[in-house]
């Protein structure tokens, strides 16, 4: 039997290229090996916007047609939204009479995210019950399947970890090995920065959107960092020292290509401009397909609507199998 895996992604609505080479890049290779569950978690979305729901499931359609467009397999790999896997949710009940309520507020997540709310006025600006229970719902998730592997970001890992010690205790409690303790997996989340050099975010307004065309994708190649210190085009340039877009160069060109611009550059032989004219047709050129494909699904939206309800309806099979395991160990009616 193939090892399982599940994971999931908030629906922050249009995912960047951070999403796609970090993280979703990686699930498309792992979709060949393993039995696959990727969820849009909405539930997790109402912790902190319950009060902003109108785009939500505008949210989640676009957050699987970006999956899609980047090569989500729906025919291999099991794509759903968690509110549409209630038994989920009943497990999240069953887990959360078991979790100590001192490990869920050590939670570092739950601080950073309080600390944001604090920042923000209005009503959001106190930790709900649900907030609490973030990383509880979170075990549920990845419990619902009995996942053997989560892939995340390092974020996410102590959220892994507290899933393996909800694990141990459900088994614990109710004497039983029926769980298995998860471990998570590693994806490489700092590969790509954003235009400004920091991490790329939605809220720090240095993404480049995997839905961008490619009009808009080579303007905003044209605001990336470069060796600060060049000022004239025929200065010596330093590709080491170029913050963003010699970066951007390693990810998406080949080894003759990267060759030749540190080469150019070090010799003053390249401007900047020029330079990332270039890089923005080489990085339109490398998502071409996968714009292709979204827009396909931009136009067929009952064809992603298809896609997500009969995802759901696979993944609750699967959940119930295991919901009805956990209801005769917990011996309920
Ligand atoms: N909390 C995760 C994040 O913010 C998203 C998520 C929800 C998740 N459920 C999951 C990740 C289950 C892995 C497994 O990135
Ligand atoms: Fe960076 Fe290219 Fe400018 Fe060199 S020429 S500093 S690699 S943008």
């Amino acid at each position: 039997m193939k090892q399982k895996i599940m994971s999931g992604m908030r629906p922050t609505g249009k995912l960047h290229l951070g999403h796609y080479l970090g993280v979703i890049d990686n699930w498309v290779k792992l979709q060949e090996e393993y039995d696959c569950y990727f969820s849009v978690a909405d539930w997790h979305a109402l912790t902190t916007k319950y009060d902003k729901t109108e785009n939500l499931k505008q949210d989640v359609a676009e957050v699987v047609m970006d999956w899609l467009a980047c090569g989500i397999d729906p025919e291999k790999a099991t794509i759903y939204v968690q509110s549409l896997v209630p038994e989920t949710a009943e497990l999240h009940i069953y887990l959360s009479m078991i979790t100590p309520q001192n490990w869920v507020e050590r939670d570092p997540t739950l601080k950073d995210m309080a600390k944001i709310l604090k920042s923000k006025e209005g009503m959001a600006s106190q930790i709900n019950y649900g907030l609490l229970g973030y990383p509880v719902l979170m075990t549920a998730d990845i419990l619902t399947f009995n996942a053997d592997l989560v892939p995340v970001g390092i974020d996410q890992v102590a959220h892994v970890e507290l899933t393996r010690d909800i694990a141990r205790r459900f088994n614990n409690v109710y004497n039983t090995n029926f769980f298995k303790e998860p471990q998570p997996k590693l994806n490489n989340c700092s590969l790509i920065c954003g235009l400004d050099g920091n991490k790329m975010g939605k809220s720090f307004n240095n993404d480049i959107k995997i839905s961008d065309s490619a009009e808009v994708t080579a303007k905003k190649i044209m605001t990336a960092i470069t060796d600060r210190s060049r000022l004239r085009k025929d200065d010596l340039g330093h590709p080491d020292d170029c913050e963003v877009a010699f970066k951007y160069w390693k990810i998406f060109a080949s080894n003759g290509e990267i060759e030749t611009v540190r080469c150019e550059c070090e010799k003053g032989a390249r401007g900047c401009a020029d330079c990332k004219r270039q890089l923005g047709a080489i990085i339109n050129d490398k998502l071409s397909e996968i714009r292709e494909k979204r827009k396909y699904y931009e136009n067929n939206p009952q064809e992603v609507e298809r896609i997500i309800r009969e995802g759901s309806a696979r993944a609750r099979i699967e959940a119930q199998k295991v919901l009805s395991e956990v209801r005769s160990l917990v011996k309920m009616y």
